[in-house]
């Protein structure tokens, strides 16, 4: 038997390929943010053409401009409310399936789009399966104003903030604001963390998503496998 080795690159592809095996005629899909979902984007792209007919709602203006690069049809939330599932892809994926998103700074909308959905599938490589949540800093999207300050309440639950840069400006989100890259350390109480955080003047939303995945695909040297969050299915 040949023995198939996948690159990293190939892995995000398979990954973001088998997702898009799961849409059918006439769905909504929530489209996220990121490299592995770019695969999805292709591929779905590709179905568009040979007859597909979907509706999506993307995650960040990257996403919506790629999107309609690949002629995929979009919508927004002033005319539907629920989504049939949504393919994203995230930066820490734990045997929980709670997840640190936010590395490309859409965690916001991820999020507001996540909730919406009744599927969330993830989409990585197989390097993003970690056993506990944290060498990965945790992105938190902050207020503009008196940032200063809502770091240092953050700092002050045990971590250290970096204020996120775009060369050498503020990087500003798709919803003008700012991002700070936390570095907590293991983070062993997920939920914990996120409500400690939310609670927070300044902040507007963790880059933890606890609960929620329906199912996890991850590309390996050999090719996609699906992780099933058997609690989170409808
Ligand atoms: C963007 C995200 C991305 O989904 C996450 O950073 C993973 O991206 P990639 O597939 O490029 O590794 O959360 O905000």
């Amino acid at each position: 038997m040949e023995l198939i080795v996948l690159s990293k690159e190939e892995m995000k592809r398979v990954a973001g390929e088998k997702a898009v095996d799961l849409i059918e005629d006439g769905m909504t899909i929530g489209l996220g943010t990121g490299s592995t979902v770019f695969w999805a984007i292709k591929k779905l792209g590709q179905r568009m053409k040979e007859g597909l007919r979907i509706q999506a709602i993307p995650t960040s203006k990257n996403t919506q401009t790629l999107a309609e690069q690949h002629g995929i049809p979009l919508t927004s939330f002033k005319e539907i409310s629920q989504l049939d599932f949504t393919i994203d892809g995230a930066d820490e994926i734990n045997p929980q399936l709670q997840l640190i998103k936010g590395g490309g700074g859409a965690l916001l909308r991820e999020k507001l789009v996540a909730i919406q959905s009744r599927r969330l599938i993830i989409v990585a490589d197989h390097s993003k399966f970690v056993p506990t949540l944290g060498a990965f800093p945790l992105p938190i999207e902050i207020v503009p104003f008196a940032w200063e300050c809502t770091a240092k309440r953050i700092e002050n639950l045990g971590c250290r903030p970096i204020l996120r840069m775009d060369k050498n400006k503020p990087f500003v989100t798709d919803n003008k604001n700012y991002v700070l890259d936390c570095c907590f350390g293991t983070i062993n109480q997920p939920t914990e963390l996120h409500q400690r955080l939310k609670l927070l003047h300044g902040v507007i939303e963790t880059g933890l998503f606890i609960g929620g995945v329906s199912c996890v695909i991850l590309g390996d040297g050999q090719g996609a496998k699906m992780i099933e969050n058997k609690e989170a299915q409808s």
